[in-house]
Order: structure tokens, then C-alpha cells, then sequence
């Protein structure tokens, strides 16, 4: 996530990695080649015991706590009709300054009939707020009797996401994302963009968004773009093997670069220059017991 200014407040963004991007080579014409590493773990089993699914992180715990007056949404703000008929539902986080836009995406969102809800983040310095949106996940998706679908509040649906529904990959995955190199080396590797996640209701998806979020607590951290963190966990900290992902093509992040591909999840706007906030490169933190 990038904390980039606009109208004097902070946006949840997740392009930082644009600019990369454009050094890659060209994507090749196969069709998207989802890692499926081991069959998904789901027992409905509590975080706690889903240790074995991967090492804890040292962390600071002020920075793991929940900020005050931030309230996670639920799925009871979805009216029973929708919810009665949902597979998975949508939640954002959005600062003050990001209000019209949340609401522009909460409209895309029933206008799809999709179950959605927003929450406000309160006012946060910087470097809490990067840190922010993997905790904002995993509380969410602990709550949440659903798969969720997490999205900035900056994007907007277009076209209903069928790649979130239940059958609509080979074979069941943990955790759904735009990787910039997913057509590069077979997506071996991964360099995320955040703006949009889906998180199955599974033990491995809990154990990674519980792993990011104490890598984004981890003082030397904290200056960090989430998504980079991300990265450093699935390159270099185990975590392509720990869960089933599955690599979203440009379609659910679709930005105006490309062009001729049809929105289900638009971008508005070109991605600008990373401006602020995240500046440093992330570090793994070393494991900690228990
Ligand atoms: C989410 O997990 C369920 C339960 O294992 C599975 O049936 C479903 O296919 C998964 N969803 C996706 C999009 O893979
Ligand atoms: C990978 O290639 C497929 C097939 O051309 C395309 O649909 C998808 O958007 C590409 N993904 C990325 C991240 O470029
Ligand atoms: C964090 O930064 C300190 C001070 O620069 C350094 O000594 C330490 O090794 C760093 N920790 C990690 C996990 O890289």
C-alpha cells in the first residue's frame, strides 16, 4: 500500500509497484497458471491453532493492537435478501478524505447486488495507517462467517467478480491476488499489488493475514509499503507453500495501461508517483515461538 496525499488526507492504495512493473518483460499469452502448492486446509479452526500453518513474527504489539474508533465491519450491515444468497462479500477501509470515494464503491457494489461495508479508519499517523490494512484483514475475516473480499476504497466494480465465487478455480484457493510477475516464470514469484484480496474463510488465510500484519508491526516496519511486505513474506519467508493462491488477471485491477482489457475491478485514474509514506524496504523479522 502506498499512503499517497490527496486533498490533504491519505488513500489506501496499492500501486506502488507500477512503476516496476514496466521494467518486466511482456506478459506471454498463456493463460493464467495458478499456483495450487498443497489442497486447501479448512476445518474452521481458530487462529491460535493454525500455528503449525507457519512461524510467528517478532512485532511490536502497539503496533498489532486495533487503533481506537475503528470498527470492523460485519456482514449483518448486508440486507438479508443479498446475504441470504452470498458466497463471499466485500469490505474497505477508507479515510475522511476517501469518504465519496468509499461511497462510489459501495454503489458499484449494490448495483451488483453484492454484500459490501466500509469502515472509517480514524485518524491515524502515517506509519500506522500502513500498517492498518493487513490487521484491518484479518480482524475482518476472523468476524466474518464469509470469504472476504477486501478492496480500497479508491477502485470500483464493473462486472460481477465470478472468480470469487466458490467453483470458479480448478481446485479451492486460500488467497486471490493481482502479481505483477504472474505471467512471468509461471508466477513463481510473487510482487503484489494490495488494492484488491480475496481472503477464503480457511486456517492458511488467517496464518498469512496474521504473518503480514505482525511483519508491518515490526518497528523497523514501519515505514514500509504493505504490499512489499507481502512480497517478502511469499519470496523469501515460505508463504507460497503455506497456502493455495491464485494470480487475478489485469481485469481485477484493471488500469487505464490496460487499455483493451475489460474492467471487473477498475482503477480510476492512472497510478501517479509514489509521493509519501511507504519509503523503506521491508525486513523479515525473525520467528518468534508462540
Ligand atoms: C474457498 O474455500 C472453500 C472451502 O474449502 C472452497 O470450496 C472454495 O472453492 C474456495 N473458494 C475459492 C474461490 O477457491
Ligand atoms: C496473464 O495472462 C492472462 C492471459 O493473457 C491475462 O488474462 C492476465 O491478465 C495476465 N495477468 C497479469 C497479471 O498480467
Ligand atoms: C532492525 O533495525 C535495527 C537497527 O538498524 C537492526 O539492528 C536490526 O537487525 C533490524 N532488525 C531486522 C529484523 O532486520
Amino acid at each position: 500500500m502506498r499512503a499517497c496525499r490527496r486533498g490533504g488526507g491519505l488513500c489506501l492504495c496499492a500501486l506502488h509497484a507500477y512503476a516496476l512493473s514496466s521494467l518486466l518483460p511482456l506478459a506471454t499469452r498463456r493463460a493464467p497458471d495458478p499456483e495450487v502448492t498443497h489442497d486447501l486446509v479448512n476445518e474452521g479452526a481458530p487462529i491460535e491453532a493454525a500455528a503449525e500453518l507457519g512461524p510467528r513474527y517478532e512485532h511490536d504489539p502497539q503496533l498489532l493492537a486495533l487503533p481506537l474508533g475503528l470498527q470492523i465491519p460485519t456482514l449483518r450491515r448486508c440486507a438479508p435478501p443479498l446475504r441470504r444468497h452470498a458466497s463471499f462479500w466485500i469490505a474497505a477501509l477508507y479515510t475522511d478524505a476517501y469518504a465519496d470515494a468509499a461511497a462510489a464503491l459501495e454503489a458499484s457494489a449494490a448495483r451488483l447486488s453484492l454484500c459490501f461495508a466500509a469502515a472509517r479508519a480514524p485518524p491515524l499517523p502515517a506509519r500506522r495507517l500502513l500498517a492498518l490494512k493487513p490487521l484491518f484483514m484479518l480482524h475482518t475475516l476472523r468476524a466474518s462467517p464469509l470469504p472476504l473480499v477486501y478492496m480500497d476504497a479508491d477502485l470500483q466494480l464493473a462486472a460481477f467478480p465470478r472468480l470469487f465465487l466458490p467453483h470458479a478455480w480448478p481446485s479451492p484457493r486460500d488467497v486471490l491476488i493481482f502479481n505483477w510477475q504472474a505471467n512471468v516464470s509461471r508466477g513463481r514469484r510473487l510482487k503484489a499489488a494490495s488494492g484488491v484480496l480475496f481472503l477464503n474463510k480457511s486456517a492458511p488465510a488467517e496464518a498469512l493475514l496474521r504473518a503480514w500484519a505482525e511483519t508491518m508491526a515490526h518497528p523497523n516496519n514501519s515505514l514500509s509499503a504493505d504490499d512489499q511486505a507481502l512480497d517478502l513474506l511469499v519470496n523469501d519467508g515460505g508463504w507460497r507453500h503455506r497456502l493455495a493462491w491464485g494470480w487475478l488477471p489485469q481485469a481485477y485491477l484493471r488500469m487505464p495501461r490496460f487499455a483493451r482489457v475489460e474492467a471487473v475491478i477498475n482503477h480510476p485514474g492512472w497510478p501517479g508517483r509514489r509521493r509519501t509514506g511507504a519509503a523503506r524496504p521491508p525486513v523479515l523479522p525473525r520467528e518468534r515461538r508462540a
